[in-house]
């Protein structure tokens, strides 16, 4: 069987708390060939990894994190809530967690919606120069509004949850590389399609060997999965 790129989902999120530091390690030592990552801007412009719009869930901080300061956000505890072994964990700065990543090491940064998209686009053209990691670099988003401008000098992946078709047909218009289902609207069907338009098919989140293996049969190039160590053992 064809071996699928492993991306390790908001780092390894099955054994470490999701999006710190301590993600991108346990996801470096299962060696995932990517991580994925969540990136958000703060209200004073300053890009952070996080998923949720509130603090809440996985920090021991509240509040809205587009109408807080970094300053507010920096000092919160995000690895409590996962496990007492992870208290002191911080937020990352988009650029802290670039620098924890190896060379051999892709990096999909997946954009969150936001109503400063300007903003935001401007601040990861500039981070992105800054840190010279382009290369490795896939950003993604549900947002297709986010990723026009970028996709015609960064690897860009359009993501999809609902309406398959109107998506993929998104996807390459936008000449995206890859196109990023979730697991419930990714068939054979919808596969060859991307791949015939040229896209790769990197399907969310697979954590069950059985539905990774078919989803191998089926052609997907890659599986993002919240313990890389785990689905690696279990495929082989
Ligand atoms: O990028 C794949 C996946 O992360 C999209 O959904 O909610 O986990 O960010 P979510
Ligand atoms: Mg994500």
């Amino acid at each position: 069987m064809r071996r699928p790129v492993l991306i390790a989902h908001r780092g390894a999120s099955a054994t470490a708390p999701e999006g710190t530091r301590a993600a991108i390690r346990e996801a470096i030592r299962a060696h995932a060939d990517m991580v994925e990552l969540d990136v958000q801007m703060t209200r004073d412009g300053r890009l952070i990894i996080f998923h949720d719009e509130r603090l809440e869930r996985t920090t021991d901080g509240s509040g809205r994190l587009s109408a807080m300061r970094y300053a507010q956000i920096a000092g919160v505890d995000a690895g409590s809530w996962f496990h007492p072994r992870f208290a002191g964990e911080r937020v990352l700065l988009v650029s802290q967690a670039l620098r924890l990543i190896p060379p051999r090491m892709g990096i999909n940064l997946e954009l969150k919606r936001t109503r400063q998209r300007r903003a935001l686009l401007q601040r990861l053209t500039q981070l992105i120069r800054w840190t010279r990691k382009a290369r490795r670099l896939v950003v993604s988003s549900f947002d297709a509004a986010l990723l026009a401008p970028l996709s015609h000098h960064l690897a860009c992946a359009l993501l999809c949850r609902r309406h398959p078709e109107r998506s993929l047909q998104h996807a390459i218009r936008l000449r995206c590389v890859a196109w990023h289902p979730h697991i419930s609207v990714a068939t054979p069907a919808r596969i060859r399609c991307a791949h015939a338009a040229g896209l790769r098919v990197n399907v969310w989140v697979v954590d069950d060997p059985g539905t990774a293996r078919r989803l191998i049969r089926w052609g997907a190039d890659g599986l993002f999965t919240n313990d890389p160590a785990r689905l690696r053992k279990a495929i082989g």
